[in-house]
């Protein structure tokens, strides 16, 4: 039993470690040493651990990333302590450094030391160059890029120890870090090699260009936001990095540091779209599943989450639940015995377990028996009292027993030749109160599931007491 405990209070500590490591070196020392000497005793005598301190952490964390406050390491606290994440400390709304340290002039230099063999170097170099511009454009700032000696802020990728005192940890975890204005290594921005870094958004690594802005942020003397949606919120999120936007957040942050722009520039970047109307006689979905009773409908990054406890319909965003998912899903569905929901985008999916994603994934759909034919599917929908699943893919679908884990022989089949009446590809697809609906358009289909009757048509939003 005492083995046990040790093993789970060392756990303990590297997780803290990771989500903990605070922004000064100075501190930095300090904190390794009472980590070190925490670690210590606790190998040693498990009785004597400073589990207040620890509780302590555990609460400013919480507090921050607005959990439930509770001094516990739970699942909801563990599983954001594993999202990747920005290797600075952690602290309130937008911030800045203790002191407030700022470059004093308006012309900042910068010199990018080496490439990562991850991309080509050209966009490499548009990827920093658009993450200061983003500064830069709304600010008095001006940035010049140098190609040797000293620059302001240095910029290299790094794995493991690199000479300063925060050594990468390997893939995942902290993604990279940089100091707040200053001489020296002041400025500098480091990017963890053992990192795949991308030029747009994947699932396969993260995006230079939206780390690197967030990164440059700190170089600029900004601290992190527990803003939602801020750039300088601590933890990566796979956001489309095309037309992106600073948060008002950021620029109430960076402003505050250096003033606005003098002469606001014409140009009015192009919006990200808005969240259409609930009642939006015109709303499609990408996909729909039910998740824990309640029901999610998706379309590009938005989430309207229908629960049987309230009458309001929510809004949410998908990076709320799962902020390294990326949005604009084909299908999904849940498999609710295994309390276990599936996402699919173009060849892969994801499994969640209500916030967690299961390891190892994305997989690629060909796991689940697709033809490499297949790129992409369009709906798919889970009957539990035959515990096969349906996909659907153009105008054929597919069935797939749960059971077996496999592809059920004679498939794929014609849609129309076996659910009467449903002639169009499906967008979506929900199992509901013993009925399929089938969206398509701004439509869906209400089919009985035994008889694969259509039973009628109704517009899409129906869902939301329009
Ligand atoms: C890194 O990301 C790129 C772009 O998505 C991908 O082609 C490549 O396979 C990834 N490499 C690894 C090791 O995941
Ligand atoms: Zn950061
Ligand atoms: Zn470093």
């Amino acid at each position: 039993r005492e083995t046990k405990m040790k093993t789970k209070i060392l756990l303990f500590f590297e997780l803290l470690y990771v989500i903990c490591s605070p922004a000064f070196p100075v501190s930095q020392i300090k904190e390794n040493e009472d980590m070190q000497f925490a670690k210590v005793r606790t190998t040693d005598r498990p009785e004597e651990i400073d589990l207040n301190r620890m509780a302590d952490k555990i609460r400013e964390m919480q507090s921050f990333f607005g959990l439930e406050v509770t001094g516990e390491l739970n699942h909801k606290t563990l599983d954001l302590m594993k999202q990747p994440r920005c290797g600075m400390p952690d602290v309130r709304s937008y911030s800045t450094f203790p002191r407030s340290p700022t470059w004093k002039k308006e012309d900042v230099t910068y010199r990018i030391l080496n490439y990562t063999p991850d991309m080509l170097q050209a966009d490499v170099e548009e990827a920093i160059a658009r993450a200061f511009q983003l500064w830069s454009s709304v600010t008095p700032l001006r940035f010049t890029r140098v190609y040797g000696g000293q620059a302001d802020i240095m910029i290299s990728f790094a794995s493991g120890f690199h000479g300063d005192f925060y050594s990468f940890d390997g893939p995942g975890g902290t993604l990279a870090h940089a100091y707040p204005p200053g001489s020296e290594i002041g400025g500098d921005a480091h990017f963890d090699e053992d990192e795949n870094w991308t030029k747009f958004t994947t699932y396969n690594g993260f995006n230079l260009f939206l780390v690197a802005a967030h990164e440059l942020g700190h170089s600029l003397g900004l601290g992190h936001s527990n803003v939602f949606g801020a750039l300088m919120y601590p933890v990566y999120m796979a956001v489309d990095s095309r037309d992106y936007q600073l948060h008002q957040d950021d620029i109430d942050g960076i402003q505050a540091l250096y003033g606005k722009q003098e002469a606001p520039t014409e140009m009015t970047p192009s919006k990200p779209p808005q969240r259409p109307e609930d009642c939006d006689p015109h709303l499609t979905f990408d996909a729909i599943t039910t998740l824990r009773g309640e029901t999610l409908f998706f379309k590009g990054s938005y989430v309207w989450r229908k629960s049987p406890y309230f009458s309001e319909i929510e809004h949410d965003t998908i990076f709320s639940f799962w902020p390294s998912l990326i949005a604009g899903f084909d299908a999904a569905y849940e498999v609710d015995k295994k309390d276990r929901v599936l996402f699919f985008k173009d060849d892969h999916y994801w499994a969640v377990s209500g916030y967690s994603i299961e390891s190892g994934f994305p997989k690629p759909i060909q796991n689940l028996g697709f033809p490499t034919s297949v790129r992409k599917i369009d709906a798919a929908v889970h009957d539990e009292s035959t515990r096969r699943t349906y996909f659907f893919v153009g105008n054929k679908y597919w069935s797939f027993n749960e059971n077996t884990q496999s592809m059920e022989r004679g498939y794929p089949r014609k849609i129309a030749s076996d659910f009467q009446g449903i002639s169009h590809p499906i967008d979506a697809a929900l199992h509901k109160n013993g009925y399929f609906y089938f969206f398509h358009g701004s439509n869906q289909y209400e089919v009985d599931i035994k008889k694969k009757k259509l039973i009628r048509i109704m517009k899409s939003n129906s869902w939301f007491n329009c």
